[in-house]
């Protein structure tokens, strides 16, 4: 037992990490005054923007008898629950409870809907999912996507996929199936198969493939070899669930986030959002990326649907060095973090000092 008397326990396969900031949906999705249910870590929320255009974060049950609030009426300022017309503010305070007599012994400020932070950044609603035992923790900032000009397009996609977050993070970080998935004439064959060597280092609460330049069976590449100047790419993994991309050519660049945010427990989003600087004076770019995107997301989507299948079976699985050890990484990353967050003690990292890794794809 720990001193606040909540039990230890371990994370079980799949479980996603809390304490982190998690990204809910898109801005976009929710206007002012309007309010949308969405499920996150397996919790049902109820997400609102006032009439000011700040957003704000509900458990989307009525504190009364559980109905969902998402089924209420939202004024802009007070959710009022469509079964006993029970009100609440944004901060998840009861304001009103018609049944009740003016010298009713209930004290209204103690009903209390469980409210979250909620902030925007990049385009998109984010959640602080708190650890269930510590509510009052002042949360980090917002993740935000790093870019390098002040001019550059945008391009965001996002696509479900049937599985827990933990395979749809290994499957992000996953080298060996490119040349099987993501077969196209534009990005790679089964043929174009060879060595690769990466070296990784780690940094806080991930690892990072060290800047190198990017491999030439990659045809995407071949583009940006266009500028004449040296390309390197680098790319990190960040614990929860962020997978960021960047490419430096000279004065251009490209920079990229991958989420994996866990929905329920077999049930994870891909949040992709990328922005870059070069061809610029080229028509439609940002079509032409999106429709890659796309692509590019559809073959993920569809590959890890037929996985699901076998995955419900919960059999025996392997991961093989070097082509998965980045997941074993993840695993110990994330196994480590939580047992720090237990104890109270530093993170061991599963990495103490960087490392040359092999493998063919
Ligand atoms: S269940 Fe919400 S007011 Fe009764
Ligand atoms: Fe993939």
């Amino acid at each position: 037992m720990t001193d606040n008397g909540l039990k230890e326990r371990t994370l079980a396969p799949g479980e996603p990490l809390r304490g982190f900031w998690y990204a809910a949906m898109r801005s976009s999705l929710l206007q002012r005054g309007e309010m949308r249910r969405q499920q996150l870590l397996d919790e049902p929320l109820v997400i609102f923007r006032d009439k000011a255009g700040k957003v704000f974060a509900l458990d989307d049950h009525c504190r009364h008898r559980a109905m969902p609030l998402s089924f209420g009426s939202f004024d802009g300022e007070c959710i009022e629950c469509c079964y006993h017309g029970w009100k609440f503010d944004l901060e998840g305070r009861c304001r009103h409870i018609p049944a009740l007599l003016p010298d009713s012994p209930i004290k209204l400020d103690r009903v209390r809907v469980r409210s979250y932070q909620a902030a925007e950044s990049d385009g998109y609603i984010w959640i602080f999912m708190h650890e269930s035992n510590n509510n009052d923790r002042e949360p980090p900032e917002v993740p935000q996507l790093p870019v390098f000009s002040e001019r550059y397009r945008q391009c965001a996609i996002s696509r479900t996929l049937a599985c827990n977050v933990d395979h749809g993070i290994i499957g992000l970080m996953d080298p060996a199936h490119g040349p099987f998935v993501h077969q196209s004439f534009w990005w790679r064959s089964r043929h174009s198969i060879r060595t690769k060597e990466k070296r990784f280092e780690p940094i806080t609460n991930g690892f990072r493939m060290s800047a190198h330049t990017p491999s030439s069976n990659s045809g995407a590449y071949k583009l940006l070899n266009l500028y004449g100047e040296p390309i390197t790419t680098t790319i990190d993994f960040v614990l929860p669930n962020m997978r960021f991309e960047q490419v430096r050519c000279g004065p251009y660049w490209f920079s990229s986030r991958a989420l994996v945010t866990p929905i329920t427990r077999n049930q994870c989003r891909l949040d992709f959002l990328a922005a870059w600087n070069f061809f610029r004076w080229l028509p439609m770019t940002r079509t032409i990326f999106r429709i890659f995107a796309h692509a590019f997301a559809s073959q993920d989507q569809k590959i890890m649907e037929k996985q699901s299948v076998g995955l419900k079976d919960n059999p025996r699985m392997m991961l093989i060095d070097d082509a998965d050890t980045q997941a074993a990484w993840y695993l110990k990353l994330k196994a480590s973090y939580s047992e720090s967050q237990r104890n109270g003690g530093t993170l061991e990292h599963p990495l103490k000092a960087p490392v040359t890794l092999r493998w063919r794809s």
